[in-house]
């Protein structure tokens, strides 16, 4: 469960471009290989300058907007249009007009939000399992959607999803995505919707996004061989399909 690659930018403006810059690639040979292309994005506070890097001009006319299907790893139970959803910034950053008065490149209908008005969680996790298949997303033989191209977040306390230290689904045999608890120990506290790290596994390709000097001592952790998924979930992205983009600041303690 090691040797993702490792990158190090300069800031945490080039680390959103650099995670912009892979998706349009993923995005060009997913659809020359395959006709579509499934992205899984995360929510916090990293996504919003990467929706915008991924509007400027010279990405946005390079990217297969109409053949791009965007999913979510988690969300908070909310509605859509709180701030606190791992959709707002999406809605906000790519699919709203921009500044210049022009039109969002992608169509509302390939955003497929976790439905989080549904009843309960478990209805929840099962209509988004049924749309995952209704769009024609593969699977593994143990039920994961195979995404082109999962992004993470990665919390202080070393989660990634919302897979919490401790939590059921950082086990091996874990459901495919379950409804979680609000967590006491991190913000926000609100339930959530997410899938198990069988989906990092699962996926052609992972990036990790984590610039910023509040990652550097859970980074420290995660890549510290003497520690376990378990207490830290993001060490399942620790995997040869995985690149991590780190910045000057979030990688300070780690090795060289
Ligand atoms: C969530 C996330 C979560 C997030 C990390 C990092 O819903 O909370 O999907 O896993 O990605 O907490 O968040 P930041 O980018 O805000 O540091």
């Amino acid at each position: 469960m090691m040797s993702p690659a490792v990158r190090i930018l300069g800031s945490a403006t080039g680390v959103a471009e650099a995670a912009a810059d892979r998706i349009v690639e993923a995005a060009i040979a997913a659809v020359a290989a395959r006709g579509v292309f499934h992205l899984c994005s995360t929510g916090g506070s990293t996504p919003a300058a990467l929706y915008r890097a991924l509007r400027e001009p010279s990405r946005a006319a390079r990217m297969p907007w109409g053949a791009t299907q965007i999913w979510f790893g988690d969300d908070r139970v909310v509605p859509r249009v709180n701030p606190l959803s791992n959709v707002y910034p999406l809605d906000t950053e790519l699919l709203n007009t921009d500044a210049a008065g022009a039109d969002s490149p992608l169509s509302p209908s390939a955003v497929h939000p976790w439905p989080t008005a549904a009843a309960d969680a478990p209805s929840a996790v099962r209509a988004y399992l049924a749309e995952l298949q209704a769009v024609g997303v593969a699977h593994t033989t143990d039920g994961f959607p195979i995404f082109d191209l999962v992004l993470i977040g990665i919390g202080g306390d070393g989660h990634c999803l919302s897979v919490f230290p401790g939590s059921p689904l950082a086990v091996g045999g874990a459901p495919v995505a379950a409804g979680v608890s609000a967590p006491t120990h991190i913000e926000p506290q609100l339930p959530r919707l997410s899938f198990s790290l069988g989906l990092l596994t699962s996926a052609r390709e992972v990036l990790a996004l984590a610039p910023g000097a509040a990652k550097a001592e859970a980074l420290a952790r995660i890549f510290s061989d003497a520690t376990v998924v378990g207490d830290l979930p993001a060490k399942a992205a620790l995997i040869p399909t995985a690149t991590w983009l780190l910045d000057t600041a979030s990688a300070a303690h780690l090795p060289a």
